[in-house]
């Protein structure tokens, strides 16, 4: 919503949230959110046409077109518990947006939901009778975290779904006006509401599915010598294959890619297609037992025992540039070394600590815990560093430093093949690396 303020100088845009605490960090230069150049975003327009604001209601009257861009986390009670997805937030902002009224209105949904959530929200807006029209589009949004801004500013594509109805194509071309202010018509794709809905869950599998692919491959790269970063090269070079999404990493993470799938699937079995959710499932499968398959090289190179064992965490962010720790790999790779008994010094250049803490589900004053301000300090009197993100600033640990101060033998695990492997091992460490021998 900055990013289309920033853009759109004619539109006012009021972002409101129930949460005062949130609405006010929004209003202030201490974001609640650590996404680089966001602020800059924020700053250009905030005041001008930009607003945040807990007005919930009022903004709901005034407005003609409104984003519905609340979360739908995976449900955690009932039917479909553990897979599909929770709407709840999504319906009772469609019923409030009846109750409140205001006239006729285009309601976007922005958040990522199951196919065919529209017709749900549609059916509430008009058997609300309350006087208005609406028409419901879907407009999903794929920027990834830690490069928002660029990828908001330069997207591939915008997708923008909606009735194929002439009233249906007229919002389509009203919420297409606001994106072609600086994106080009060309790279706005308008299909109807169920496609764009599908797209977005498709997108996600297809891009998840390309890393537990490659991470499928590093593990057949750690049997036989061959090396998963020159395989990458090897078939990223072929056009219709591509270069992108062939990273091989401790596992993907994230609060999309899991979710999304476990939703996608859900809804193949919904729709009486089995097969299909199998298949899909096996890439969330693949990236569980990736995580597993690092801790279980940890714990073969320390000969089969990290009980009472310190090991540096450096970096528990789910990918570099972000202070989002959701479904990071590092929750399941820490959890598992607490289970084998191990003491972990973690250090993350942006995660809080209470984060940490949460995710664990650990108390304050656990003992089986450090955290700290480097990753120096981090590493000191350990047995071993487990690389979980790849922070820019690891790749320019002093090594030797480090390696000196550690137990031995000092073991460098290094979950994202992020550190120069001639560095680490003249330095003084056995190195272990993804998809290699
Ligand atoms: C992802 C998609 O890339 C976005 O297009 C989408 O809009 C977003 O989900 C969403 O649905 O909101 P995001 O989760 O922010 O974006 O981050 P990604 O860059 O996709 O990374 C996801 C995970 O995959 C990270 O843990 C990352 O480290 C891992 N990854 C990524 C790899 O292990 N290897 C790769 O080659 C690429």
């Amino acid at each position: 919503m900055a990013m289309i303020a920033k853009n759109c100088v004619d539109s006012k845009v009021t972002v409101v949230d129930l949460n005062q605490d949130r609405i006010d960090s929004w209003n202030s230069d201490d974001l609640p959110i650590y996404e680089p150049g966001l602020l800059e975003v924020v700053k250009a327009a905030r005041g001008r046409n930009l607003f945040f604001s807990t007005e919930i209601d009022q903004t709901i009257q005034d407005s003609d077109i409104i984003f519905i861009s609340v979360n739908t986390p995976t449900k955690d009670y009932g039917s479909g518990k553990g897979r599909a997805a929770d709407l709840r937030f999504v319906e009772s902002c469609a019923r409030n947006i009846a109750k409140v009224g205001g006239g006729n209105k285009i309601v976007v949904e922005k958040s990522t939901v199951p196919v065919r959530t529209a017709q749900m929200v549609k059916e509430i807006l008009s058997e609300s009778n309350n006087g208005f029209s609406y028409q419901v589009l879907s407009n999903p949004e794929f920027l990834a975290e830690g490069t928002a801004i660029a990828d908001l500013e330069n997207p591939d594509r915008v997708l923008i779904g909606g009735d194929q109805s002439k009233e249906g194509l007229e919002a389509i071309e009203k919420v297409v006006s606001l994106y072609n202010q600086w994106i080009d018509r060309e790279n706005i794709i308008t299909t109807n509401l169920w496609s764009s809905e599908l797209s977005k869950l498709t997108a996600n599998a297809f891009l998840a599915q390309r890393i537990s692919s490659i991470n499928a491959i590093s593990a057949l790269c750690e049997a036989t010598g061959a090396d998963v970063d020159e395989v990458a090269n090897a078939i990223g070079t072929d056009s219709r294959i591509g270069p992108k999404f062939l990273k091989s990493s401790v596992g993907f993470g994230g609060s999309c890619f899991q979710k999304d799938i476990l939703n996608l699937s859900y809804l193949c079995q919904h729709f009486g297609l089995p097969e299909v959710a199998e298949y899909w499932d096996q890439v969330v499968r693949m990236n569980d037992y990736q995580k597993d398959r690092f801790v279980q090289r940890i714990m073969d190179a320390m000969f089969n025992t990290v009980s009472g064992k310190k090991i540096a965490i450096l970096g528990f962010a789910f990918k570099k540039d972000t202070n989002d720790a959701r479904e990071s790999p590092a929750i399941a790779v820490c959890s598992r070394l607490l289970e084998e008994r191990a003491h972990l010094a973690i250090y993350d250049p942006q995660v809080p600590k209470d984060t940490i803490l949460s995710s664990l589900r650990l108390d304050a004053n656990d003992k089986r815990v450090s955290f700290h301000d480097c990753a120096t300090d981090a590493a000191n009197g350990t047995h071993a560093i487990a690389l979980l993100t790849e922070w820019d600033e690891f790749k320019k640990l002093n090594l030797k430093e480090i390696y000196a101060e550690m137990e031995k033998p000092a073991h460098f695990f290094d979950g994202r093949n992020l550190i120069d492997p001639i560095e680490v091992q003249n330095a003084g460490f056995r190195l272990h690396r993804i998809g290699k021998g």
